[in-house]
């Protein structure tokens, strides 16, 4: 009678789960990128979310053969794919949110920065298009350098008369990922369940982890653990690169990373109270333009940019004067410009 009575119960969950899916609203994604190594695995795991209707797979090549693939996983969101310049227009047109993975990786030796010149105008024509054919939408940034991409993508929109601060998230989300994995594993505690701002912008030092408002809480760390930690998570992008020896920089990973906060802007737009991300914003919580910090989304994108809550350790505290000092004084030199690529 136990088995059955679980069953039971597990039917009427699924059922329940299946019938708030497809109550919810119908919502476009487009991901522009997506043929690349973080396309693709984001276009599967965007294509698995039950809040998308409709997924739009755009790149400049490859994208019939991904999206093609993708369509036949029996979820809701109907898939089709875009390519060539020709193609994006249909591709954006009524998107809520658009997530943009396309450009060039790093290799090794290399920095964000070097990406900075091809990104950049690779990010300049994605956004104008954006601007005109779906003004309104959520834009998640992938493509680095993020510190500079992001205040690019703001740019091109206040050319075109379309920018609003709150529809524009650099995505530093991996940040936050590599800082729960590499916390639990040093606490000793399970992964599941660990929370860990990050906050700054996404290279180098700019990365700055906040270790002292990780939940749950670990005293057993030392000022040389939190060192470690934070330095193995301002250097977890280059980690990766170095291991993958030329073929590119972290994928799958930034894949899931990417869906998580996809999933947190849709949830947002469909009006789920208390949805929470780090993400790089337009922001007023330091001296910087743009700045990652904790962000309340909401309908119509940010909701409440947070504030950075106390930094007790000293590394924190440091690292942020050091970001300001630096990259203060390169905004003021060279504007608009950007928090270390
Ligand atoms: P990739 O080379 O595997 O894929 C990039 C894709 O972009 C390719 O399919 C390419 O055809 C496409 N592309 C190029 N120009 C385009 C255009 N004008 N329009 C549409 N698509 C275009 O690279 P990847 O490993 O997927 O990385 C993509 C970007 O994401 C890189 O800039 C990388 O540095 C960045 N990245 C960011 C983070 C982060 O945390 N924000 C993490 C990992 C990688
Ligand atoms: C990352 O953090 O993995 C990405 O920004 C890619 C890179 O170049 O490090």
């Amino acid at each position: 009678r136990m088995s059955l009575l679980r069953s039971a119960s597990q039917h009427l969950r699924r059922r329940r789960d299946y019938s708030s899916a497809s109550a919810s609203p119908e919502r476009k994604v487009a991901i522009l990128g997506a043929a690349g190594g973080i396309g693709q695995p984001l276009a599967l795991l965007m294509k698995l979310n039950p809040l998308v209707s409709s997924l739009s797979l755009y790149d400049i090549a490859a994208t019939p053969g991904v999206a093609a693939d993708v369509s036949h996983i029996n979820t809701r969101a109907l898939v089709k794919g875009f390519v060539g310049d020709d193609q994006l227009g249909e591709a954006l047109e009524g998107a809520d949110l658009v997530i943009i993975p396309a450009g060039v990786p790093r290799k090794p030796g290399m920095t964000r920065d070097d990406l900075f010149k091809i990104n950049a105008g690779i990010v300049k024509g994605l956004c104008t298009a954006i601007a005109r054919h779906c003004p309104n939408a959520l834009v998640n940034m992938i493509s680095n350098p993020v510190n500079s991409t992001v205040p690019i993508a703001a740019e091109v929109f206040k050319k075109a008369g379309t920018y609003d601060e709150k529809k524009l998230f650099g995505v530093t989300t991996l940040d936050v990922v590599r800082a729960k994995t590499f916390y639990a594993g040093k606490a000793n505690v399970p992964v599941t369940g660990v929370n860990v701002p990050v906050v700054g912008g996404h290279a180098g030092i700019t990365i700055l982890p906040l270790f002292s408002q990780a939940t749950p809480a670990s005293n057993a760390l030392s000022h040389e653990d939190l060192l470690a930690l934070t330095k193995r998570t301002q250097d977890g992008g280059t980690e990766v690169v170095e291991a993958k020896a030329g073929k590119g920089s972290a994928t799958l990973s930034m894949a899931y990373a990417g869906a998580v906060f996809g999933d947190a802007c849709l949830k947002g737009l469909n009006g789920v109270p208390d949805i929470v991300e780090c993400s790089f914003v337009q922001s007023t919580v330091t001296e910087l333009p743009f700045f990652a910090s904790k962000v309340r989304l909401g309908k119509s994108g940010v909701e409440e940019v947070m504030g950075l809550g106390e930094l007790s350790a000293y590394i924190e505290r440091f690292t942020l004067e050091l970001m300001q000092f630096l990259f203060g004084r390169f905004f003021v030199a060279s504007k608009p410009g950007c928090a270390a690529g």
